[in-house]
């Protein structure tokens, strides 16, 4: 079995991770490697803040790592609120009010299309730095529903569905969602560069 760290604070994406990736992979917390302090993602975009999280990691715990960020891209708020999205209401990352907010914005608009987009980076033991993206389309429901997942799971309804993310058990959410397409990417990679000839 092979381990990697993800460079995550979120329980949550920890456990969709584990299984999206599977039994080929452990997964190591950042708690795993000493790790507890915030880490720095400060860029206007996706990949860039996935790749500053991982290079963090990678340069002050000398460990190859894997990270990522995700945004709710909103077509009637022209992509917002995106890479800002879990400060949209505030500096307190308060879910609820994220959602509130979102949910005033588009009220009385017919077009709810929306967007989870996630940037995974990972880096390797020689430093090499790989991207990976996961995106699932859907729409803004109505209102919130459902007790499941975290974020903005409770408003987003996949294309396809009728039920927001929030009213699916996390194997459901895990065989369509953003995160678990990008993880799906980053496993491939990973399994292909295990079974090269080229590595020792
Ligand atoms: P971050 O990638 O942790 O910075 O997340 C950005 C924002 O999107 C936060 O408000 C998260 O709660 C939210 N978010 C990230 N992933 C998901 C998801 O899978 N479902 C719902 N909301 C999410």
């Amino acid at each position: 079995m092979q381990s990697i760290v993800f460079a995550t604070g979120n329980a949550n994406k920890v456990q969709e991770a584990n299984i999206a990736l599977g039994e080929a992979f452990q997964i190591i917390s950042l708690k795993d490697i000493g790790c507890e302090e915030e880490l720095p993602e400060d860029h206007p975009t996706l990949e860039g803040n996935a790749l500053q999280k991982a290079r963090y990691v990678y340069e002050h715990y000398n460990t190859p790592c894997f990270s990522e960020d995700t945004g709710l891209e909103v077509e009637a708020l022209a992509g917002a609120p995106g890479v800002f999205s879990a400060r949209f209401a505030g500096p307190g990352r308060d879910s609820e009010a994220n959602m509130s907010l979102l949910l005033e914005k588009l009220q009385g608009n017919d077009n709810r299309r929306a967007r989870f987009r996630t940037v995974i980076a990972l880096i390797l033991d020689d430093g090499t730095e790989h991207l990976f993206e996961g995106i699932v389309e859907g729409r803004i429901a109505g209102q919130k529903s459902g007790g499941q997942g975290f974020g903005y799971d409770p408003v987003f309804i996949p294309e396809g569905h009728n039920r927001s993310f929030a009213e699916m058990s996390m194997r459901e959410k895990n065989e369509i969602s953003h995160r678990a397409r990008a993880i799906a990417k980053l496993k491939a990679f990973l399994l292909e560069l295990a079974a090269s000839p080229e590595r020792p």
